[in-house]
């Protein structure tokens, strides 16, 4: 016994390919259980694909590159829980193409924001933070009350999550340019940000 873990300590290459194995296996062992488990890919009761000045806000969002600062997932950790609310679970985000879990917080999680503030406070502070929070170091985004949602994007962008999976109906495709006509990408951000986390268990556990 002692002799063979001599033999794989001082061989580099052996060592590579039974560490190479040893990694992959531990990988395959939480990845595989995912591919054949029905929760990780079925919406939440009321999760629903995102309706159209909703979902021209995410792209906002994520062209703004708000998730370089932000994360959307609240872990299942109790201090996390208690500071954001429920942890998040895999129904919620099967429409978000990319999903925005992530890791990164320099300012707070955002998967539970949704309701937390009013529209206002959302506006005011997505235009210069510092007029509702003196201290924030969050950059403002002036631009997005100028910029009109194209509503010819948002149709276009239905129909390609339709061919992907997203159950849009025809009349939610063909009253897409209708919903989001005159409104400003600072509209679909917030009407975005407040539903984020919306059909989400309530509570802290
Ligand atoms: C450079 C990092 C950074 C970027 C980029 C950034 N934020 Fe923030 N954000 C912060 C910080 C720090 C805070 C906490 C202070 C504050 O409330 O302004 C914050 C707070 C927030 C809050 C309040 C959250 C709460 O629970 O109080 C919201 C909502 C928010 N950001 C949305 C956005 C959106 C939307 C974008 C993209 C358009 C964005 N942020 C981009 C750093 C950032």
């Amino acid at each position: 016994m002692s002799h063979s873990h001599e033999k794989v300590e001082t061989n580099v290459g052996l060592m590579a390919v039974l560490i190479a194995v040893a990694v992959s296996f531990g990988g395959l062992a939480e990845i595989v259980p995912l591919m054949y488990q029905a929760e990780a890919v079925e919406p939440l009761p009321g999760v629903e694909p995102y309706p159209a000045l909703e979902l021209a806000g995410r792209d906002v969002y994520v062209r703004e590159g708000c998730y370089n600062c932000h994360s959307q997932m609240v872990r299942t950790l109790r201090f996390e829980t208690e500071r954001y609310g429920h942890y998040s679970l895999a129904g919620e985000s099967v429409y978000d193409r990319p999903f925005q879990w992530g890791s990164k917080r320099t300012g707070p999680d955002l998967a539970r924001v949704g309701g937390r503030y009013s529209d206002d406070w959302h506006r005011v502070h997505l235009i210069n933070p510092r007029d509702v929070v003196p201290e924030s170091n969050m950059p403002g985004f002036p631009w997005l009350e100028k910029n009109k949602v194209d509503g010819a994007v948002v149709e276009r962008r239905m129909r390609a999550l339709r061919t992907i999976g997203d159950p849009y109906t025809d009349a939610d495709i063909d009253g897409a340019r209708e919903a989001v006509a005159g409104r400003t990408e600072l509209d679909a951000l917030v009407a975005y940000l407040q539903g984020v986390g919306r059909h989400a268990p309530r509570g802290g556990e």
